[in-house]
């Protein structure tokens, strides 16, 4: 049976946002889950076996792609109720590390800072409309403790770090804006997650933590109502809160 409430999970080829589709869809969710990795077929399984997994191409960087799928989620859920902007581009073969090889130069900061910052306010600027007509109203983001700046020590990843504090200020502005008309804000560190293969399995050699439990944890969060969400928090993997 195709549910009735929905929600929108970016970065969903694999690994947390993978899971996050899985979870929201056997929460009772309608979940379209935004796909760009053309070498993924994981979605592309899960949604042969649940019908409420419903995999689309976003780029979140490119406001047509929002903008359909918009338009597609209008005409067949016509609300919106979990938005899960996840999304991120995390560095790859260009760490951005100071005299490096490959320096911190404008055109990747402004990628970016495009797919990883900027695209989490437009996209719920663009879906505000369907997320009216949700019941839920539940904002969520997955953001990283090196967006700290007061627990950023690390030297490295000067670009991506810069990002995620972007993106932090961002979720704050919604949260003025919004959280008085009731919307429900979850700002969310993951971990040193493992990244999943093509054939679903983990790379072990890097990351501690499983994107599985990570979502689940996530999943516990957005599905618990919390006593302050007149507060915006940023909290980890293990239900700790973080200082931002
Ligand atoms: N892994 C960690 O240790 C860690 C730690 C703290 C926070 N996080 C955050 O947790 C989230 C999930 O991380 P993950 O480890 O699951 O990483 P991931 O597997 O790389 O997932 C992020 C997904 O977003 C995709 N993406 C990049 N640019 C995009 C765009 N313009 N539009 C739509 N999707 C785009 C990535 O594709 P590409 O591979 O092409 O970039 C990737 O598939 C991210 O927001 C990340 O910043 C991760």
């Amino acid at each position: 049976m195709i549910a009735t409430k929905t929600a929108l999970v970016t970065g969903a080829d694999r690994g947390f946002g993978l899971y996050m589709v899985r979870g929201l869809a056997e929460a009772g969710y309608r979940v379209y889950a935004g796909r760009v990795l053309p070498d993924y077929t994981l979605l592309d399984r899960l949604a042969e076996t649940d019908p409420n997994v419903v995999p689309v191409w976003l780029d979140v960087s490119e406001e047509k792609d929002i903008e359909e799928l918009r338009d597609r989620i209008a005409r067949e859920s016509g609300r919106l109720d979990i938005l899960v902007s996840n999304a991120a581009h995390m560095g790859g073969d260009n760490p951005s590390e100071l005299g490096g090889t490959r320096p911190i130069d404008f055109a990747m900061l402004e990628k970016d800072f495009c797919t990883n910052s900027m695209a989490a306010p437009v996209l719920t600027d663009r879906m505000l409309a369907l997320l009216e007509k949700g019941e839920d109203r539940l904002l969520f983001y997955t953001s990283s403790e090196i967006s700290s700046l007061r627990l950023m020590t690390r030297v490295g990843a000067m670009r991506y770090a810069q990002t995620k504090t972007a993106l932090n200020l961002g979720v704050r502005m919604l949260f003025n804006e919004l959280r008085p008309r009731g919307y429900r804000f979850r700002l969310y560190q993951p971990g040193g997650m493992k990244r999943m293969l093509p054939d679903g399995t983990l790379d072990q050699s890097r990351g501690s933590v499983d994107p599985m439990d990570s979502a689940a944890e996530a999943l516990r969060q957005i599905l618990t109502e919390r006593m302050d969400e007149d507060r915006l928090a940023l909290i980890d993997y293990h239900g700790r809160e973080l200082s931002f």
